[in-house]
């Protein structure tokens, strides 16, 4: 395992991914972590970049006992610093402020040691790379030289003489250093000597592992399932763990996608075995949800009503046996756990070093949970990343068109409706959705989308319809390419689907006399409009 130790910089997700991709594991904690608190022995460890400057009084700062691990430290921009700055090197703000590409020319600038290139062995004499900051060393620590400059940065890259000590100046993380995954594979296979073991095959068989021991002999699960990849996946993986002691509870919450219910019966049960039980709630997500126009208030009275059924439904299990005792397997235990499909870019924003940051929108299944809920969690997905969950999906043999599917937020169409939540309403954003995405899956763009859906606008609009004027509702449509969701850009669309997208819904969806696309990216605007 490489550790991780996250300063707060918007690519510290990304070092993990990368070494990830070198199928080395890699778990990101915040940079003031102690070494007593990390419960594993890393095989080296990576200093992420950061906002701050090391000389800022409440800069924060790594444990100084990670010099003498004698394991390989990598820092990585404001990791450079921080090493430089704990070794006694010196640190300055730049002239200029360096943001975006620059050369770097690899050489062994005062330095002897046979070891030192290593970061860079077989990468040439020079690289371009992806630069972001405004301090930079004025000197290195003593007994460490230079292996790498550029125009602007003398040292843009060390090492130290004896120490398998490194640091770099420029993002090796980001996409836009072509070749800064081949130096996070240099430190992490070549000098920390990681095996490239970690697969999604050995994560299975980890992880059931692990579910068993949790769960114990006798002990069952409850957890929500929505269609979407990760609650499929999760659900798949329980049932693979522990049989029919998982159950699997799809709630029709009322703002559900057209016959979504229905689908997701027919694929869990029928084609995947699952163990599971459609409640109709809609009528008491639908009353709590009546007058109510606030974003954040709809996603936490969905969170609550969602624990609230599911609680009310481990009881309703609790006083059945599982259906396997009826067969004389396992004994009927205690419903104790309740799973949840939580990411690991959840779990990294949950425990990333930011100081305050200020919160954009409360995703339920991470913010909403009751504080005096009796289930306990278990999170088999927590330290995934969306396309690893996607890769774990194909190896549970899910199928594809079910692993491709774009995400869909658990608090569903009551953040796509931006006025008040009705039924009608409802009924109104699920036919233009469904021709939406009916459209986009016969011109063959799905895969090509990260995600798409329709949003229905709380205005209304003149029209025009045989020789009567019409007074109705818009409909906004929002497709986006993106890597990870953090940032976005909007699709460009073939006008002609879209032609045939917007007659189709003004034609067939009454209610609906004008449709708009959304031309805007995150930032400044998110995915979704609430
Ligand atoms: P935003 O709108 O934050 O969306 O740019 C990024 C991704 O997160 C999804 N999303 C949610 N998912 N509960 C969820 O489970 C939520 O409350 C929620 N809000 C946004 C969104 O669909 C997109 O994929």
């Amino acid at each position: 395992t490489i550790l991780i130790l996250d300063f707060g910089s918007q690519y510290s997700h990304l070092i993990t991914r990368r070494c990830r991709e070198h199928n080395v594991y890699a778990e990101l904690m915040p940079c003031t972590t102690q070494l007593k608190d990390v419960k594993f022995k890393p095989k080296g460890i990576i200093l992420s970049g950061s906002p701050y400057s090391v000389y800022d009084k409440d800069s924060p700062h790594a444990d100084p006992g990670i010099y003498d691990l004698g394991v390989p430290i990598l820092g990585i921009c404001y990791g450079l610093q921080e090493m430089a700055w704990q070794l006694k090197g010196t640190v300055e703000e730049c002239d200029h402020r360096e943001y975006g590409f620059a050369q770097v020319k690899i050489g062994k600038i005062g330095g002897e040691n046979a070891s030192v290139d290593a970061l860079f062995e077989g990468l040439g004499d020079e690289m371009p790379v992806w630069m972001s900051h405004g301090d930079q060393l004025s000197s290195p620590p003593p007994d460490f030289h230079v292996i790498g400059y550029t125009g602007t940065a003398p040292y843009a890259a060390l090492a130290h003489n004896s120490k398998p000590f490194y640091g770099i100046q420029f993002h090796p993380e980001v996409t836009h250093s072509p070749r800064g995954k081949e130096v996070i594979g240099r430190f992490i296979l070549n000098i920390c000597g990681c095996r490239a073991h970690w697969t999604m095959e050995e994560f299975i068989g980890k992880e059931i592992a692990r579910i068993r021991e949790i769960c114990g002999p006798t002990g069952r699960v409850i957890g929500a399932v929505s269609g979407g990849v990760d609650s499929t996946v999760a659900a798949k993986l329980m049932h693979e763990a522990i049989g029919d002691r998982f159950h699997a509870i799809m709630v029709d919450n009322g703002v559900l996608r057209l016959n979504e219910a229905k689908q997701v019966n027919e694929m869990l049960n029928q084609n995947l075995g699952v163990n599971l039980t459609v409640v109709d709630a809609s009528d008491l997500f639908l009353s709590r949800l009546d007058g109510v126009e606030d974003p954040e208030q709809k996603r936490k009275i969905i969170g609550n009503t969602f624990i609230n059924v599911f609680e009310a439904e481990a009881a309703k299990i609790e006083a059945e046996p599982a259906r396997e005792v009826e067969q004389g397997g396992v004994e009927k235990g205690r419903v104790e756990w309740l799973l949840q499909g939580t990411l690991y870019p959840d779990v990294i924003e949950s425990i990333s070093f930011k100081g305050p940051s200020a919160t954009i929108k409360t995703h339920h299944n991470v913010g909403g949970l009751l504080k005096d809920m009796k289930l306990k969690l278990i999170e088999p997905l927590r330290e995934l990343f969306k396309d690893e969950v996607r890769a774990l999906g194909r190896l549970l043999s899910i199928p594809a068109p079910l692993v491709q599917r774009h995400p869909f937020p658990g608090p569903g169409l009551a953040i796509r409706i931006l006025g008040p939540v009705t039924r009608e309403q409802v009924k109104i954003l699920q036919q233009a959705d469904n021709i939406y995405i009916e459209e986009i899956r016969k011109a063959e763009l799905y895969d090509q989308i990260a995600q798409a859906f329709a949003v229905l606008l709380p205005v209304k609009a003149v029209g025009v319809m045989g020789d009567s004027r019409t007074y109705e509702q818009v409909i906004a449509l929002r497709a986006v390419q993106t890597e990870d969701f953090m940032t976005a850009d909007w699709y460009v669309f073939p006008p002609e689907i879209l032609r045939r997208i917007s007659s189709r819904i003004t034609n067939e969806v009454a209610g609906i006399n004008r449709v708009t696309y959304d031309i805007s990216s995150k930032p400044p605007a998110t995915v979704e409009w609430l």
